[in-house]
């Protein structure tokens, strides 16, 4: 297997070589423009219709009803950590309660306090980010303007099950590492944001999908640019977009359609590679430990050690001489991450589990 297939990286990360292969060739030339997609006009017709397709393509893989705004953002996730609570943490609305569960839920609402007055629901820094809680046992001011979490906590390797139903204040989900990862029902949520360089291209653009109810809270007088209403309204061309990263986004979107065949023939393929991963570390258990506990386990991103930076380190080597990579864990947490995007097959997970399961009859 090529290297680029054998990526476990944090994000950005693996992409499916069909993309690729389509991405150096627009590189070159585009078949339907003649020129490179890197020259290519953000007001040509060309893009109108690529951004077009990439918001179709991401209703119909999500279900998205008209209810919804789907915009494509710059400035990363964590400009949506800043942003959110500008748009919907208003003045009629008690102060937003925010979920602390890892590593960059902690970023979140430390952006939004700077903000806003916030409230944290909850806080898993004293169990060492390694659980969840129950979010709608959560005891949540039933005015708070809006709940946020993270729905995959990527350093940790933490997952939230997805909510079937809304809760009773507006559910703002930051679905960076587990966005297209499977199915769920938009309808239960009022914003879900996630950055691209994980399950969806390159890292440059970001998607928001937005109920538009929620987008009547914005308050006047924010800088344009950071006026979500702003993004929405100019059909996420207001300022000159990331051209090559929505493009590549929409190259991903067909491919989970055609050739994935869709959110649920994902999610099959990405729990037998969860599962494959785990039995893997769990015969192992005493040499490797997990960083989560067991029922929060991320079908994502998977954090675990050897116990010993020498044996994590001698384990990187070892990967490396199999043409693995991007197997070091967070620089917050140390230890190892495999994580297991979309663009991650099932059998670059089979060639890690026999990588990791010969390190430890030999070496650990
Ligand atoms: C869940 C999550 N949220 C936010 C971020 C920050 O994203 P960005 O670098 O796009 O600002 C990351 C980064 O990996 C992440 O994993």
């Amino acid at each position: 297997m090529k290297a680029n297939a054998l990526n476990f990286s944090g994000g950005p990360g693996a992409l499916p070589e069909s993309v690729l292969e389509q991405t150096r060739q627009a590189i070159e030339e585009l078949p339907e423009t003649g020129l490179s997609v890197l020259g290519m006009s953000h007001r040509s017709d060309w893009f109108r219709a690529i951004l077009q397709e990439a918001e179709n393509n991401l209703r119909a893989l999500l279900g998205l009803s008209d209810d919804f705004a789907v915009t494509f953002l710059q400035g990363g996730s964590s400009l949506q950590f800043a942003m959110i609570p500008m748009n919907f943490a208003t003045a009629v609305h008690a102060r937003p309660e925010y979920v602390t569960s890892g590593y960059w839920s902690a970023k979140a609402t430390a952006e939004a306090a700077r903000v806003t007055a916030c409230r944290e629901a909850w806080n898993g820094r004293a169990g060492g980010f390694r659980q969840l809680p129950d979010l709608r046992a959560l005891d949540i001011d039933r005015t708070a303007a809006y709940l946020h979490y993270v729905s995959n906590e990527t350093v940790e390797g933490l997952q939230f099950p997805l909510f079937d139903e809304p809760p009773a204040v507006p559910l703002i989900a930051d679905m960076s590492s587990d966005f297209l990862s499977r199915p769920l029902n938009p309808d239960a949520y009022s914003m879900i944001y996630a950055h691209a360089q994980k399950n969806l291209g390159p890292a440059g653009v970001t998607v928001a999908i937005i109920k538009r109810e929620l987008l009547e809270r914005v308050p006047d007088g924010l800088p344009v640019i950071l006026d979500l209403r702003t993004h929405v309204e100019h059909g996420s061309n207001y300022n000159t977009p990331p051209v090559f990263a929505i493009y590549v986004l929409t190259l991903i979107t067909r491919w989970l359609r055609d050739e994935i065949g869709g959110l649920a023939a994902m999610q099959a393929i990405n729990a037998r590679k969860a599962t494959r991963l785990y039995q893997t570390l769990d015969a192992l258990e005493g040499a490797v430990s997990l960083h989560a506990d067991r029922p929060w386990r991320s079908q994502m991103n998977v954090a675990f050690g050897f116990g010993d930076p020498r044996l994590d380190a001698a384990f990187l080597a070892a990967a490396h001489e199999r043409d693995m990579s991007g197997l070091e864990g967070h620089r917050s947490l140390g230890g190892l991450r495999a994580s297991l995007y979309n663009a991650v097959s099932e059998q670059a997970v089979e060639r890690l589990s026999e990588a990791l399961t010969d390190f430890a009859r030999h070496r650990a």
